[in-house]
């Protein structure tokens, strides 16, 4: 989008000047591997231009950014070990490159990175900061854990995946846009505003991420129905059991409580039971329910049009998304 392109500029100039070029280099060169694999650097974006939109501070945004993209990257690294997934943005997940302890190792010292860059801001910006940051990271690991969980669960109910996605996604989306808030000079009340208008589209952009997993195109590089292989409990699985017969339901239950080493033939026939059930139609209406109610935040703000379509706009192309 044209509009975020002076930010997706600042950005990666910063990250270029912020290079993890140091030694020893068998723990730094996989994080400069994975932030150099690009991504679309949605959480820096949405705090950058929170930041410039609440106070023309896109510039002194930018360590909070890189804390937040840092912090990102890190989940992704212990995330792929956990979903046993070989790809990430075309290219070799870390654990698969390197090794299972490079990842483990080179994620802790991404996370503790990420708070450093919060380092140098005011006290009074700092610790509001950081308020913010931790209480979103320990809710990742809740949602991580519960995505775990749920792997061998079944009788996870659409409200509890809504909480799962809510933890492991979306707070992060919501503490982006609320840290550039707060560094923009926006008062609390609305920056919280902003925290619920980005939680509520991170919602459906991870419902956005689940459809692209299980029926996205190659150019999503990732491994292509890694969530069937890992018998995740996506919306698109749970609402194809209420929707589909009863024998399918039996079908489709009886295929989540194996790990075949045939993939490819599970992963076929999932894809073919959720579509006869239409479940994208239902998955879409639910990720619209979802921008609503993040849209309806933006209400609240005293803001000009002009400002609150741009964070529209960013609502709109993330849930539009095809990688
Ligand atoms: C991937 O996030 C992990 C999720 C929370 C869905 P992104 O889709 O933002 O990944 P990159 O950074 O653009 O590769
Ligand atoms: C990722 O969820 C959430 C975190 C990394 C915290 P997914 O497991 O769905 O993300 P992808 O699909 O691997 O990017
Ligand atoms: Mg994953
Ligand atoms: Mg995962
Ligand atoms: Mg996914």
């Amino acid at each position: 989008m044209q509009f975020l392109d002076s930010y997706k500029d600042l950005f990666l100039e910063y990250l270029l000047a912020n290079r993890f070029d140091m030694a020893p280099h068998n723990l730094y060169e996989p994080v400069d591997y994975i932030l150099g694999l690009g991504g679309k650097r949605i959480r820096p974006l949405l705090l950058l231009m929170a930041a410039d939109i609440a106070g023309k501070n896109a510039g002194d945004a930018l360590p909070a950014a890189m804390a937040v993209e840092v912090f990102h990257n890190f989940t992704l690294l212990h995330d792929d070990i956990m979903d046993e997934a070989p790809l990430r943005r075309g290219k070799a997940t870390v654990h698969e490159k390197y090794d299972t302890n490079t990842a483990i190792l080179s994620g802790d010292v991404m996370m503790i990175s990420a708070y450093r860059f919060l380092e140098d801001y005011k006290p009074e910006i700092a610790i509001k900061l950081l308020k913010i940051f931790n209480k979103m990271a320990v809710e990742v690991c809740e949602g991580q854990q519960l995505d775990m969980d749920f792997e061998t669960r079944e009788d996870v109910a659409i409200p509890e995946y809504i909480d799962m996605i809510t933890y492991k996604t979306s707070v992060l989306l919501g503490a982006a846009i609320q840290m550039g808030a707060i560094i923009g000079g926006l008062d609390d009340k609305s920056a919280n505003h902003l925290y619920h208008f980005g939680k509520n589209i991170g919602i459906s952009f991870q419902m956005q991420d689940d459809m692209l997993d299980t029926f996205g195109e190659p150019k999503v590089g990732k491994q292509p129905g890694g969530d069937i292989i890992q018998n995740k409990k996506t919306y698109l699985y749970l609402k194809t059991l209420q929707l589909v017969s009863d024998s399918e339901k039996e079908e489709l239950l009886g295929l989540y409580k194996t790990r075949p080493s045939d993939t490819a033939t599970k992963v076929a026939r999932v894809r073919e039971i959720m579509k006869s059930a239409h479940v994208i139609l239902h998955s879409d209406e639910v990720k619209s329910e979802y921008k609503n109610l993040a849209f309806s935040h933006l209400d609240a703000l005293k803001m000009t049009n002009e400002q609150l379509n741009q964070f529209r706009s960013f609502g709109d192309y993330l849930l539009k998304r095809n990688v």
